[in-house]
């Protein structure tokens, strides 16, 4: 027999995600406590489970049409329209399975071999996958803690080439927190009308924002119309990451698109999971399940941030979105992927190397908040214990 072809180029240069890689390791590790994985530790409330099931009984079993039930496209184009000033109708928006596959479904519409895309460094990992799987060249904006890990518009400036197609934006920030201010997006807004780049805006920790913290999307600013996509998701906000819907908005003339590549790939989100979404959506109790959820968020955040200042060898700002506190590791002196596994494998603590997000994330480690205050405090205690070893050691 011939030896097999080669496989497709495209995802080789792909690095399995350094996320992942830990959870395997954490798996294999009994009476592990949990900061790795970054999703809310809440069940997804009863009454959106409920009309799930109802979804079931009712017979919304089968395919639904490419770009998701239009009641569910009308309701989020009225919430995009209600809470995020983004002037859109229904056929603006695509139901999509999750913001990983907005993304990429994003980046596929927009991207063509050869093309500059902008990413945060450290940032989100899909983002760097994607553009690699259109087989674009991502392109580090190197976020600085002194600047508190804003993306700032000057930096973006500096980096734009006759190549850049369009830069991914992601505020509140995965893995650092930080919630970007009106002027910062005012000012990539700018950097992309002036150059007629599109802008992809992952918004998926919009309501985890705290201290008066304020969220603002790109999209609401007069003149980015044609050239903002805002991607979203009910993962993060409803407690839902298991039902697996999200969704896009943008022009028709980019959604249109979107719709055609959706047919090919995955056809349609979830039919029952969007039924629920829908419920979500609807009804006036989840606003309360939200503000009691991120409540108890920003509670779980100072008592983290102030233990783990107390720990020798970290320091750890006030992040002040998402469910994440990215901590200063460098007086460790290890690199952050090893000091990661070295907290695993002493403490029986997941944590995240910075490393994983960018090499701009080198001597960072992120930690989830999204889990109790005794398992914060457990696992807290046990770090310390073991990082006392390290800096005996030194
Ligand atoms: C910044 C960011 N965007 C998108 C996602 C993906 O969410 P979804 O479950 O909707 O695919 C995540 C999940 O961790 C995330 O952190």
């Amino acid at each position: 027999m011939k030896k097999p072809k080669e496989l497709s180029s495209r995802t080789k240069a792909i690095t399995p995600s350094g996320i992942r890689r830990l959870f395997d390791l954490a798996q294999k590790t009994s009476g592990v406590i949990n900061f790795g994985i970054g999703e809310p530790d809440y069940d997804t409330p009863p009454f959106i489970g409920e009309a799930g099931k109802r979804a079931v009984d009712l017979g919304y079993t089968h395919y639904t049409p490419n770009a998701g039930f239009p009641e569910l496209r009308e309701a989020i184009a009225e919430k995009l329209r209600t809470e995020n000033g983004i002037e859109v109708a229904a056929d603006n928006v695509m139901v999509t399975t999750g913001a990983t596959t907005g993304l990429l479904l994003s980046t596929l519409a927009l991207v063509d071999p050869g093309d500059e895309v902008l990413i945060p460094d450290p940032g989100f990992v899909v983002y760097e996958a994607a553009v690699h799987i259109a087989g674009g060249r991502p392109v580090g904006v190197p976020l600085r803690e002194e600047e508190d890990f804003r993306m700032l518009p000057e930096r973006v400036n500096e980096l734009v080439t006759p190549r850049t197609k369009c830069i991914f934006l992601n505020t509140p920030s995965n893995p650092t927190g930080t919630v970007l201010e009106f002027s910062d997006i005012k000012g990539i807004a700018e950097v992309a009308m002036d150059n007629g780049i599109y802008v992809i805006s992952d918004e998926v920790y919009e309501k985890f924002v705290y201290d008066g913290a304020k969220h603002y999307s790109i999209a609401s600013i007069p003149g980015m119309e044609e050239l903002a996509i805002t991607v979203n998701s009910f993962s993060k906000t409803f407690a839902m990451c298991g039902w697996r819907v999200g969704y896009v908005a943008a022009s028709k003339r980019i959604v249109d698109e979107m719709i055609k590549l959706q047919q090919f790939t995955v056809a349609n989100a979830p039919s029952i999971s969007q039924m629920a979404c829908l419920e979500g959506l609807r009804n006036p109790e989840t606003k309360k399940f939200v503000e009691g959820m991120v409540m108890e968020y920003d509670r779980r955040r100072r008592f983290m941030v102030e233990r783990l200042n107390k720990i020798p060898g970290f320091k750890a700002k006030m992040p002040r979105g998402a469910f994440y506190v990215f901590a200063n590791a460098r007086e460790l002196g290890l690199r952050s992927a090893d000091l990661a596994e070295f907290i695993l494998r002493e403490a029986a603590v997941a944590t995240v190397p910075g490393s994983a997000f960018g090499p701009s994330g080198e001597g960072y480690l992120r930690f989830c908040y999204a889990t109790s205050i005794k398992n914060i405090e457990e696992g807290l205690n046990r770090i310390e214990r073991a990082v006392e070893k390290l800096v005996r050691k030194a």
